[in-house]
């Protein structure tokens, strides 16, 4: 089957994937999931802020001033368009962790805000916050704290053998006493794709909030956050072919509006005095110091890139990779994946182990071929362990991945067994 995107073509945007590793090896670049490479227009996109309109955005009255504060605020329009949203429902962050942090550490501030009108959403003793056993430590972690800070309670869905969320207990995981559902929309060590449908339904019966972890999904797929209908949708840039250092929140305004900062200082006030002071509106309320400007501007050139391929034919392009990619990594005797076996409600990650060979020998062997993957628990800890293993390989899809990627990733694996006399050497004309 033909591949939706025209892989040649992209990869010639790529400079990165012109270079060689490993004395000379094509480089096979199979950790989008970790962190994306950068298109041309990306990187010109940084350049040309440093290069020509250098400033501080918000601040100064100068020209450069100005002209900085259009690029940022024109980038956040973009980044809107991109999601179906309002611009001033956008806050630009440093990555999907600085923003679930924001969303917890404003819940937990909620609770002791001097002003009425930011402790609606206040997380206290008797409340619960639910996730599930599939999340990144980022959607993990702070809510753990954020538990740990106001005496709550965490919860947590769990995952059937197939890899997918187990929602049999939906109804009473989820509850009067939940505050806040945090979920992702994919997972980034199972590629599980969830429903999100069915327990953002249940959350907003019970009246809690919801945030989605989108660091895997919205470079992946159309993410519309009117069609999502949560409250909060985090993600990163640098998994989606942006900068590195700037990531985005976005939330619904009156909700944003509702919450009190996170991180204070400059720019983010409405009136400061030394006996004390008031806020800014959203966004800029959660926007403290001098933004990471040119990484903005170069996460626009990402979305634009993005849009102009076609985010539909982006997620048609993975979902027949990774059909492809099970189908030759499931025939190999040894070989089982992690996660759900075919390509249904399914995103471009792939985790396996091979049967006799370590993970990290499997990521060392196919590294010396010049095929990048990822090894290790993948900042998903309770998921290795859901499912016995210590840790994964990883390979993972993006717009530049082609078949013969693919192909390299199914070779090494079969290396890797015999260079660890896991099966018979193949004999030419023979299989394993
Ligand atoms: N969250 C990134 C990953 O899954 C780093 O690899």
């Amino acid at each position: 089957m033909p591949l939706p995107l025209d892989v040649e073509a992209i990869r010639a945007d790529f400079p990165i994937l012109t270079r060689t590793v490993r004395d000379g090896k094509r480089l096979v670049y199979l950790d989008s999931g970790a962190t994306s490479q950068k298109p041309r227009s990306v990187l010109d996109a940084e350049r040309w802020f440093y290069e020509n309109v250098n400033a501080a955005p918000h601040r100064g009255a100068h020209q450069l001033a100005e002209e900085a504060t259009a690029a940022y605020e024109a980038a956040r329009a973009t980044i809107g368009a991109f999601l179906g949203a309002p611009e001033n429902e956008i806050v630009f962050t440093r990555n999907s962790t600085e923003s679930i942090n924001l969303v917890a550490y404003a819940l937990s501030n909620a609770a002791t805000a001097k002003e009425p009108e930011f402790r609606r959403y206040a997380v206290g003793q008797g409340d619960e916050i639910v996730v599930t056993e599939m999340e990144h430590h980022a959607n993990l972690l702070p809510w753990q704290q954020l538990c740990e800070r106001t005496g709550a309670t965490l919860r947590w869905l769990g995952l059937t053998d197939d890899g997918r969320l187990d929602l049999s207990d939906l109804d009473t995981v989820v509850n009067e006493r939940t505050k806040l559902v945090a979920v992702t929309q994919q997972s980034n060590i199972l590629g599980t794709i969830n429903p999100l449908g069915g327990i953002i339904a249940r959350a907003h019966e019970v009246g809690a909030l919801v945030l989605v972890d989108g660091a895997q999904s919205v470079p992946h797929q159309k993410v519309d956050v009117t069609e999502l209908g949560a409250d909060f949708l985090v993600f990163s840039g640098h998994k989606m072919l942006g900068p590195t250092g700037v990531g985005v929140l976005w939330g619904r305004y009156d909700v944003l509006d509702a919450l009190p900062p996170f991180l204070t200082g400059g720019s983010m006030i409405e009136v400061v005095r030394m006996e004390g002071s008031t806020f800014a509106a959203p966004p800029q309320r959660f926007e403290a110091g001098v933004p990471m400007s040119a990484q903005v501007i170069g996460l626009a050139a990402a979305a634009d890139y993005l849009t102009a391929l076609g985010m539909d034919r982006v997620q048609q392009h993975e979902e027949v990779l990774t059909g492809y990619a099970l189908e030759q990594l499931q025939a190999i005797p040894g070989v089982t994946v992690i996660g759900p076996p075919d390509t249904v409600a399914r995103g471009g990650a792939i985790s396996f182990t091979v049967d006799g060979v370590h993970p990290h020998d499997v990521g060392q062997v196919l590294d010396d071929l010049g095929i990048a993957v990822r090894v290790g628990h993948h900042c998903a800890w309770p998921v290795v362990r859901r499912y016995g293993v210590p840790a994964t390989t990883r390979a993972t899809f993006y717009v530049h991945t082609g078949y013969d990627d693919v192909d390299a990733l199914v070779e090494g694996v079969r290396e890797a067994q015999r260079f660890f006399g896991v099966v018979p050497a193949v004999t030419e004309g023979g299989t394993n």
